[in-house]
C-alpha cells in the first residue's frame, strides 16, 4: 500500500465513492465534510454499497473496509494524511482557497491530489509551495463501479509521485490512464460535448427520453442511455463543466443548452435530488414530461 492514510475532502457522491475505493486498497481514511447531513448520506451510501459488493464477492472484507473510515467535521482533520484528495464543489476558487488551507496544515511531504472533472490541476497547484507533490486523480462515477482513474500530470509535478499514484489507483483495481492538464482530460472532453448533444436532441424532441437512451445504448452498445447518465452523473454538475469548457475553448458546442441551465435552476439535478430526465423516487427511474 502506497499510502497509508488519505483524507478525502468532501463527502459528495465522489467523494464517498473515493473514501471507499482508498479504504478498499487498504489505507485509513478520513473523510471530511462540514455537513453533518452530507456525512451521514456519505456513510448510508458507503454501507449500502459495500453490501451489495460483499454480496456479489467482490470484496470480502467490508467491515474491515468500513472500519478504516472515519468521518470528521474539520480540514484540519487531513493534517496526518499521506495524501490528500478533494472532491468539493467544482470551482476553482473553492478548490484554491481550500488548497491554501491545507498547504499550511499539512506537512510539506503530504501528496494533493484534486478529484476535478475540468478544472485546471495547475492552477490549483500554484496556490501552494508543493506544485511537485500535486496532481490531479480523477475519479467517474459510481466510483466503486468505475474501472477507470485519470492520473493528471502537470508540467511541475514530480515522476515519482505520479508513481505513487498510479500504483494506488491499481491497489484499488483500477486501471489508471496518464492524462495531460487539459480541461477534461481525456474522457470528458469526449463524452461532455456528447451529453450536451443528447440534451439538444432531447430539447428538439428528436425522440422521447426512453428512445434516446435506448438508441444508444443498443445502437451503439454504451451501457446507459445519455439522458440517464446525466441523471447519474448531476445536472449541475455537467452545467458547470459545459461553462468550464465554454470558457477554456470558445466553442459554441460547449455552451449548456437552455434544457439543461433550466433543470438545473429548477434544482432537478438527476437522480442525487430525485428529479431530472427521469424521475427517481420509486424502485425503477420513470421518464418525465420535458419540459
Ligand atoms: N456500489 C455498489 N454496487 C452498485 C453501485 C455502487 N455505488 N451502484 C450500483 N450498484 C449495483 C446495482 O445495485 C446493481 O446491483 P444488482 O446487479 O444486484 O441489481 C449493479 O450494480 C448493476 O447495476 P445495474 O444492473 O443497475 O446497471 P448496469 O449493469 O448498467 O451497471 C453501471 C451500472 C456500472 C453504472 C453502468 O450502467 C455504467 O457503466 N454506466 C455508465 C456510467 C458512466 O459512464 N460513468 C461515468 C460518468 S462521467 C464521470 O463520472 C466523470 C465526472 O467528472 C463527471
Amino acid at each position: 500500500m502506497t499510502f497509508k492514510t488519505i483524507a478525502v475532502i468532501g463527502t459528495g457522491q465522489m467523494g464517498a465513492g473515493i473514501a471507499q475505493v482508498c479504504a478498499t486498497a487498504g489505507a485509513h481514511v478520513v473523510a471530511i465534510d462540514p455537513d453533518a447531513k452530507q456525512r451521514d448520506r456519505a456513510l448510508a451510501g458507503i454501507t449500502k454499497s459495500l453490501a451489495k459488493l460483499a454480496e456479489k464477492g467482490i470484496v470480502t472484507d467490508s467491515a474491515g473496509i468500513a472500519a478504516r473510515i472515519r468521518f470528521a467535521e474539520k480540514v484540519g482533520d487531513a493534517s496526518g494524511a499521506d495524501l490528500v484528495i478533494e472532491a468539493i464543489v467544482e470551482e476553482l476558487k473553492a478548490k484554491r482557497a481550500l488548497w491554501e488551507e491545507l498547504d499550511v496544515l499539512c506537512p510539506p511531504d503530504t501528496i494533493f491530489a484534486t478529484n476535478t472533472s475540468s478544472l485546471s490541476v495547475g492552477e490549483q497547484a500554484e496556490v501552494t509551495d508543493r506544485p511537485q507533490e500535486f496532481l490531479g486523480l480523477h475519479f467517474f462515477n459510481p466510483v466503486p463501479l468505475m474501472a477507470l482513474v485519470e492520473v493528471v500530470r502537470t508540467d511541475r509535478v514530480n515522476p515519482t509521485v505520479v508513481e505513487r499514484a498510479v500504483a494506488l489507483v491499481r491497489a484499488m483495481g483500477k486501471t489508471p490512464v496518464l492524462a495531460l492538464d487539459t480541461p477534461g482530460f481525456v474522457v470528458n472532453r469526449l463524452l461532455v460535448p456528447y451529453l450536451l448533444d443528447a440534451a439538444r436532441a432531447a430539447e428538439a424532441k428528436v425522440a422521447n427520453t426512453v428512445d434516446i437512451d435506448a438508441g444508444m445504448k443498443l445502437g451503439a452498445g454504451h451501457p446507459m442511455g445519455p439522458l440517464m447518465l446525466l441523471d447519474f452523473v448531476g445536472i449541475d454538475t455537467v452545467v458547470r463543466i459545459a461553462d468550464i469548457f465554454h470558457h477554456a475553448f470558445d466553442e459554441e458546442r460547449h455552451r449548456a443548452p437552455a434544457i439543461l441551465t433550466a433543470m438545473a435552476a429548477r434544482g432537478d439535478l438527476g437522480k442525487k435530488s430525485g428529479k431530472g430526465f427521469y424521475d427517481w423516487s420509486g424502485k425503477e427511474p420513470v421518464p418525465m414530461e420535458i419540459k
